[in-house]
């Protein structure tokens, strides 16, 4: 039986006329955190929200927020991301120079420092600074749109990194965002992972709630 993952729905796939209704919807869900996708259209080639949507998302979201920033320079933005009140902030580590310092900036704001890596970024990279990181988000499509194929690579990847986490007595969270649904959630968790990410899994379902409950139970 493996353990029970946290599910962070990706409100990518809520519906954006609707929005205070999916949220309250998922305030109902036995989900954990709501994952929150920006995008600038220079760091990915597409263009989601920013902070005056997320400040309205925030008023009516009862449970952690979990922004992840697919945009350059996510640095400039740590005292916005706090001023939210996120629970976790992710970067990626493609997208910024000083990953070190800014994971540490992140912490002493109060919030999870959030490490993300790209498929093609080795877990090398955060080699160095995983002691400054309480989750390392691994994507497992490329990102910039909901609702691509999960890349299968991505389980291996997850293993290799637990036991990395594992070989240093480490309490670091590993999350996968991309593709996750309820074909890949068990494997995932297998491997590993404590926090999954659903975009399309859950708001295309016809019973979303009920879609949470077999993500959580895989
Ligand atoms: C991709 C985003 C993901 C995405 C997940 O760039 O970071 O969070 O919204 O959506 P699905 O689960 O549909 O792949
Ligand atoms: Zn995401």
């Amino acid at each position: 039986m493996n353990k029970t993952p946290l599910i962070a729905p990706s409100l990518l796939s809520a519906d954006f006329c609707n929005l205070e209704r999916d949220i309250r919807l998922l305030n109902r869900s036995n989900c954990d955190w709501y994952h929150l996708d920006v995008m600038d259209g220079v760091f990915v080639p597409n263009i989601s929200f920013g902070f005056p949507v997320m400040e309205a998302m925030a008023r009516v979201a009862t449970k952690p927020l979990d922004v992840h920033l697919m945009i350059v320079e996510p640095e400039k933005f740590v005292p916005q991301v706090k001023a939210l009140g996120a629970h976790v902030m992710n970067v990626h580590q493609e997208a910024t120079t000083h990953l070190h310092r800014l994971l540490g900036q992140i912490r002493r704001e109060g919030m999870l420092s959030g490490v993300t890596l790209n498929p093609s970024t080795s877990l090398t990279t955060i080699e160095d600074i995983l002691e400054e990181a309480d989750v390392v988000m691994l994507m497992s499509v490329n990102p910039g749109f909901a609702g691509q194929r999960f890349i299968p690579h991505t389980i291996e990847k997850v293993r290799r990194l637990r036991e990395m986490i594992d070989r240093r007595n480490l309490n670091t969270l590993i999350e996968v965002d991309g593709g996750v649904s309820r074909a890949n959630a068990a494997q995932l968790v297998e491997a590993g992972a404590d926090v999954l990410v659903a975009g399309s899994a859950v708001f295309k379902a016809l019973d979303p709630l009920q879609e949470i409950n077999i993500l959580k139970e895989c």
